[in-house]
């Protein structure tokens, strides 16, 4: 009796994941979004920064990157977008579930984990709705990213970013740094 109760607990325990939908292809595509998103974020970055040093590039940001944000997100019908614990734009502030995996990530990177490479997934619950959301960190490079996020930055760089973001947070970091992470959301 007690054989049978164990193999059939087994039975049921091992055919739950084979009901539950195989995520590969949203982590797959997610991480082919940030690709491309991360692809013209940084694109228009450099040539901005190329073109007209940090100030210049400070404004392409404050203009490009939300409509650059929403033109991905509207491209694949997900929400696709930045956020950090320590955020410039008000408008990239983590909501709970964020905010819990952007404190993993600094755990896991103190535990040694490269960022380069940090992304976690989970399928949850939300107004009764199953969500996919997927997050990918952001490391922080010394170039061209602490010209306007570490602690050595350019008087005008300074002013120019308090005028445009007065509660901005996103500065201090350091190479190596976490800065924040993309955060994708896509209906189940
Ligand atoms: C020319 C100045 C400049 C440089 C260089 C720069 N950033 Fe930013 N960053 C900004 C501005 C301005 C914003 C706010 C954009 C907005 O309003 O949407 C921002 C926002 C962000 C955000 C969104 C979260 C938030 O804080 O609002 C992340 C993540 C980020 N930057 C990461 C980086 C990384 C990583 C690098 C280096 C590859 C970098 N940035 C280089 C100016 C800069």
């Amino acid at each position: 009796m007690k054989k049978i109760a164990l193999l059939t607990l087994a039975a049921c325990l091992s055919a739950t994941p084979a009901m539950a939908e195989d995520l590969t292809p949203r982590v797959n595509a997610s991480r082919a979004a940030i690709k491309g998103f991360f692809g013209e974020l940084g694109g228009q970055l450099k040539g901005a920064l190329k073109k007209g040093g940090p100030l210049e590039a400070i404004k392409v940001c404050n203009t490009n990157a939300m409509g650059i944000t929403s033109a991905h997100s509207e491209k694949n019908g997900w929400q696709i977008g930045r956020t950090s614990l320590k955020p410039r734009n008000m408008a990239n502030t983590p909501d709970a579930w964020e905010a819990s995996v952007l404190e993993k990530f600094e755990a896991r990177k103190a535990a040694g984990e490269d960022t380069k490479k940090m992304e976690h997934y989970e399928v949850v619950t939300q107004n009764g709705k199953q969500v996919f959301r997927y997050m990918k960190a952001i490391p922080t490079a010394e170039k061209p990213c602490l010209a306007c996020h570490g602690s050595k930055i350019k008087p005008q760089v300074i002013e120019a970013l308090d005028k445009l973001y007065p509660q901005d947070k996103a500065r201090g970091y350091k190479a190596g740094d976490i800065r924040g992470a993309f955060t994708i959301s896509q209906p189940m």
